[in-house]
């Protein structure tokens, strides 16, 4: 496996399931491209990537909550002279708590770094990715999608439009260079759970969670098999595998065991 895989952006590199992936993929033979908002972080993960694959590492620094990053970040990558072949939109964060509890900022830019900005990104990267002989689109969503979960409500919704977004642009590009790999992990070990503000579940997520190397592995295998959609590991395929034959409210009240009744209450 050499040069001949291209290039792979990479959204949200700087740590946990992003720069797993990074890694991954680096081993795969792809170049990168890595993107997040901490640049000591990216180089760290730059450097780490760069000796697996002969050095083919750039990163930016880059906050996707403005409004012209991905632009910036496309025309950066579409700058660096080099095969964009993948895109992996990785960047992402859940907000716990009661939907009118939570701010609506809060909630309308975590609605942009889930659905709007992998949506912008591979809008613009696909003329590019449609150029290789073999092109990549990497989403991120996660076993939410699976279910309406309230406590994580507008979270779990998007990373539903994630899979189904996913799952329909596959079809449309059915025939063409390029496919379209759904990503639906179970809890990971990373700083997901304290960025979304869910302490009170740590030890839960700790104790079913994985490490991010096994989920990043299984990801890419699946992308580079051209799969629609992978579930990590075989205890959570099962899980989803169950969920998917129960009615709706009972997976629905499964949920509030865990995301709604653990909730801590505001007085
Ligand atoms: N952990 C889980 O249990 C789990 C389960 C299922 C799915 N997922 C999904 O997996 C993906 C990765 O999450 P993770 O677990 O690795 O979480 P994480 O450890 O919090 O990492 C999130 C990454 O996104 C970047 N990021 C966050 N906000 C950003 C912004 N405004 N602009 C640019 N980059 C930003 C962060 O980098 P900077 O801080 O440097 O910007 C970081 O690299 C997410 O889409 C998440 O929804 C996670």
């Amino acid at each position: 496996m050499g040069n001949g895989r291209g290039y792979a952006l990479v959204t949200g590199a700087s740590q946990g399931l992003g720069a797993a992936l990074a890694l991954e993929l680096a081993r795969q033979g792809f170049g990168l491209l890595l993107t997040s908002r901490r640049a000591d972080a990216l180089a760290d993960v730059g450097r780490q990537a760069g000796a697996l694959n002969g050095g083919r590492v750039q990163w930016l620094a880059a906050d996707l909550f403005e409004p012209d990053a991905p632009a910036r970040i496309t025309a950066w990558a579409e700058g660096m002279g080099v095969p964009v072949t993948c895109l992996v939109n990785n960047a992402g964060q859940g907000l716990w708590g009661l939907f009118d509890e939570l701010s609506l900022g809060d909630q309308q830019r975590m609605m942009r770094l889930n659905m709007e900005v992998p949506v912008e990104l591979a809008r613009r990267l696909l003329p590019r990715l449609k150029q290789a002989r073999r092109g990549y689109v990497l989403n991120i969503s996660s076993m939410s999608a699976y279910t309406a979960m309230a406590g994580f409500a507008v979270y779990a919704a998007s990373k539903s439009f994630v899979l189904r977004w996913s799952r329909a642009l596959r079809g449309e590009l059915s025939g063409s260079s390029v496919t379209v790999t759904a990503v639906c992990p179970g809890s990971i070990i990373t700083g997901f759970t304290e960025r979304a503000g869910m302490q009170a579940l740590d030890r839960l997520a700790r104790r079913f969670g994985t490490g991010p190397a096994p989920v990043a592995r299984a990801a890419v295998k699946a992308m580079l098999k051209g799969k629609a959609e992978v579930v990590p590991g075989l205890m959570n395929l099962l899980t989803a595998r169950i969920q998917g034959c129960l009615p709706d409210r009972l997976n629905e009240r499964l949920t509030d065991t865990i995301y709604l009744r653990r909730l801590p209450r505001k007085r």
